[in-house]
């Protein structure tokens, strides 16, 4: 293993001495917590439903028969145990935790082939992992696609009981987003991988809360904003969208997360301004906006006032942004319980803004800045990775790739691997920390040709690692795509963005160290570049990824470990496949 050296040199002096400090903390964190932590125990069941989504009905992974899945609702110091059964006849399948960092639980993260084994079909697999601090998250599948197939639901965290939020409103909501394709999710997965590739297109509906509209419009009475037909519903139907029903002079708190597998979205409350203050499981600075972009991977809280004329409705929109849209924008309506639930509103619906209007996109990201007392980073990092993304190709099989190097994980997972040092669980040498200063990024790969791998980034324990993620031209035309990156086990800082290529000892410079947001999902914007920083301070194996479903199925991501030395006891359940499963049994022969 590659070690860096400078890890074993204090190590065993920290180790004691943070043992002592570890004392502490756990008889302060028993003291304060016994009392009010609870542990939250599930029995879920995975399996394919028929359900109508957009009211056209397919195959849809769903949990304990719902989708989307039931929402997990706790409070910070909880711990939540979640047996999850695979009743899916011909899958493997694992869920992830998406927000919550898992300290002292790498095993728990739920990313298939990085922190276990797929879970077999008959079979159960005991989650168990405490929510240290309030947020906004949610789960999904990990494995394969199976995130496009529907496996997802809201994971909310209310701040301790006995604590108070510092956060005022009358109510909450909770909108889950997403998007959904009428083309069942394993022909979409053979499309990726075929030569030449079929790509999955453009969503066919934008869901909230796993309803939308397919063909049909809730605002099809104002005939120039859309020339599609009027949505019908049955009580009861599936595709029915969830009115919420509020009432006047009242502050809600609306909680947003988007699961998308493709879409970047913006949502708008049509005359109403949106008071964003928690983004990604972190209180934010507040500021007022008119509407909201939010990528795949980001949560986000808005409070929003009910302050206009309470006998009227008002639509809510989630509209396509990022890519040309090909998809109606998904309604849903804002009631005010003085005025009829069925009643239409009286104005068309907030126009999304224009889908390639980039610089309104980064000077939306721009406005975020973490709340005052919020943990500032470290001044300085010790390791820097720059990541460049580009689109290549592989004897003709367009792929994703991370400085030349699209990841396949390996079928032992590198938890395993690293926790009971199997030396050919993957290949150990670092993939490349950097790329040839001299690409151009503005145009397509000269060498489109790249190579698969399964190489990890090692890092020490507790230093400051910096990665800057750097966008590309794709392989034909001139376009260069969004790709919001999603980091497992931390939340970092966002220290800054830039356009064209990342100029080292020049754009360090234009860093926030001030108040930059924490959070667990960065933007990517076209041909520029994105700064995050982080400190290695939890043990495992972290997956580091665009959350774009077909990209990453396309190898679009990389994997970070660190603390390897530190890593505690991870259960044999999870590793009951690759070379972990014979070191296993002949370990527990002995
Ligand atoms: Cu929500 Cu690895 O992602
Ligand atoms: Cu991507």
């Amino acid at each position: 293993m590659s070690y860096d050296p400078d890890e074993h040199t204090s190590s065993s002096f920290t180790y004691i001495s943070q043992m002592g400090v570890w004392w502490i903390v756990l008889v302060v964190a028993v003291l304060t917590q016994t009392a009010s932590a609870a542990v939250r125990e599930y029995h879920w069941e995975v399996e394919y439903k028929y359900w109508s989504p957009d009211c056209k009905e397919g195959a849809v992974m769903t949990v304990n028969g719902e989708f989307p899945g039931p929402t997990i609702k706790a409070f910070a110091g909880d711990t939540i145990v979640v047996n999850l059964t695979n009743k899916l006849t011909t899958e493997g399948l694992v869920i992830h935790w998406h927000g919550i960092r898992q300290f002292g639980s790498p095993w728990a993260d739920g990313a298939a082939g990085v922190t276990q084994c797929a879970i077999n079909p008959g079979e159960t697999f005991t989650y168990n992992f405490t929510v240290e601090k309030p947020g906004t998250h949610f789960y999904h599948g990990h494995y394969g696609m199976q995130r496009s197939a529907g496996l997802y639901g809201s994971l909310i965290v209310d701040v301790a009981k006995g604590k108070s939020e510092r956060l005022r409103y009358d109510g909450e909501f909770n909108l889950l987003l997403s998007d959904w394709w009428h083309e069942a999710i394993p022909s979409q997965e053979l499309g990726l991988s075929s030569k030449p590739m079929r790509w999955i297109g453009e969503a066919q509906s934008i869901l909230i809360n796993g309803r939308g509209q397919f063909n049909c419009s809730l605002a099809a009475q104002f005939s120039n904003n859309t020339s599609l037909p009027m949505c019908t519903f049955k009580e009861g139907d599936q595709c029915a969208p969830q009115i919420l029903h509020v009432e006047p002079n009242k502050t809600y708190r609306i909680r947003l997360s988007s699961t998308t597998a493709l879409a970047s979205l913006n949502l708008a409350v049509q005359g109403h301004k949106l008071v964003v203050v928690e983004a990604d499981g972190n209180y934010i600075t507040p500021f007022t906006t008119d509407d909201i972009d939010i990528y795949s991977g980001e949560s986000y809280s808005v409070l929003l006032t009910t302050d206009q004329d309470p006998s009227q409705n008002y639509y809510i929109s989630v509209g396509v942004r990022g890519r040309k849209p090909n998809t109606t924008q998904a309604l849903t309506i804002l009631n005010y319980v003085t005025a009829p639930a069925s009643k239409l509103p009286s104005s068309p619906p907030p126009v999304t803004p224009r889908w390639d209007d980039f610089e309104r996109s980064k000077n939306f990201s721009k406005k975020i800045f973490s709340a005052m007392g919020s943990p500032s980073p470290p001044k300085k990092y010790r390791k820097r990775l720059i990541l460049l993304n580009t689109q290549n190709l592989i004897d003709g099989y367009t792929k994703w790739a991370i400085n030349n190097v699209s990841l396949v994980t390996p079928a032992t997972p590198y938890l395993g691997s690293v926790k009971y040092n199997l030396k050919l669980g993957f290949n150990r040498k670092s993939p490349p920390r950097s790329y040839r200063m001299d690409y151009d990024i503005m145009n397509p790969p000269p060498f489109p040709n790249t190579t698969t791998g399964n190489g990890i980034y090692v890092f020490p324990f507790n230093v400051t690692v910096d990665v800057i993620i750097q966008n590309a031209n794709v392989l034909k035309g001139i376009v260069s795509e969004i790709h919001p990156w999603h980091l497992h086990g931390h939340d970092f800082w966002v220290l800054g963005y830039g356009d064209g290529k990342f100029k080292p000892g020049i754009d360090e410079k234009t860093y926030n160290l001030k108040n930059p947001p924490l959070r667990n999902t960065a933007i990517l914007y076209p041909y520029g570049w994105t700064a995050i920083r982080f400190v290695t301070d939890n043990p495992g194996v972290w997956f580091f990824h665009c959350h774009i479903e077909p990209h990453l199925h396309m190898g679009m991501g990389v994997v970070f470990a660190e603390g390897l030395n530190r890593i505690g006891k991870v259960p044999d359940e999870a590793l009951g496949c690759g070379l972990t499963k014979q070191f296993l049994m002949n370990r527990n022969r002995n």
